[in-house]
């Protein structure tokens, strides 16, 4: 499925959206540019599983984690590049440990990953226009 957002509050909404039909162990792999929004669809994530508060990329601290309907595991792997340092960050561990993993740069780590996930690639198209694929799930 492809959507076109226009403003931030949609690509939020639209992580809104996609939380309702997230489960134990659902795992979505996000990827687009710096910038592209991969954060503000997590914090949409983050707020359709009823967590308030601030949503942020954890860049330096690779994981964050946040109790809602399921817990969610924000990680981003913009500095992490292979397995063994996956493993290191804990980040391995949590796609099965019960919650939702939402994971940015994950072509970092693609190796790592399971093949059953949900895949979604944010493009740029204007300052305000994103693109945003989503595979693996229905909306
Ligand atoms: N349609 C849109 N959808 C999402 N964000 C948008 C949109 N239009 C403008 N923006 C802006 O783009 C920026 C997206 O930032 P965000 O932190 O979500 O990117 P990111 O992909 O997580 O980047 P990084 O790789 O640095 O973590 C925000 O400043 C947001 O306001
Ligand atoms: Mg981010």
């Amino acid at each position: 499925m492809i959507f076109h957002t226009f403003t931030a509050d949609e690509t939020e909404a639209l992580g809104r959206k996609l939380s309702e039909h997230l489960k134990p162990n659902s795992i979505i792999a996000l990827d687009g540019v710096l910038g592209a929004g991969k954060t503000v669809l997590t914090r949409g994530i983050a707020r359709g599983l009823g967590i308030e508060g601030i949503i942020k990329s954890p860049t330096f601290t690779i994981i964050c984690e946040y109790e809602g309907r399921l817990p969610l595991y924000h990680m981003d792997m913009y500095r992490i590049s292979t397995d063994d340092e996956f493993e290191m960050t804990g980040g391995k561990e949590l796609l099965t440990s019960g919650g939702v993993c939402v994971i940015e740069w994950s072509g970092n780590i693609k190796e790592s990953l399971p093949k059953d996930i949900i895949n979604i690639t944010i493009k740029v198209i204007t300052p305000e226009e994103r693109e945003i694929e989503i595979e693996g799930i229905e909306l």
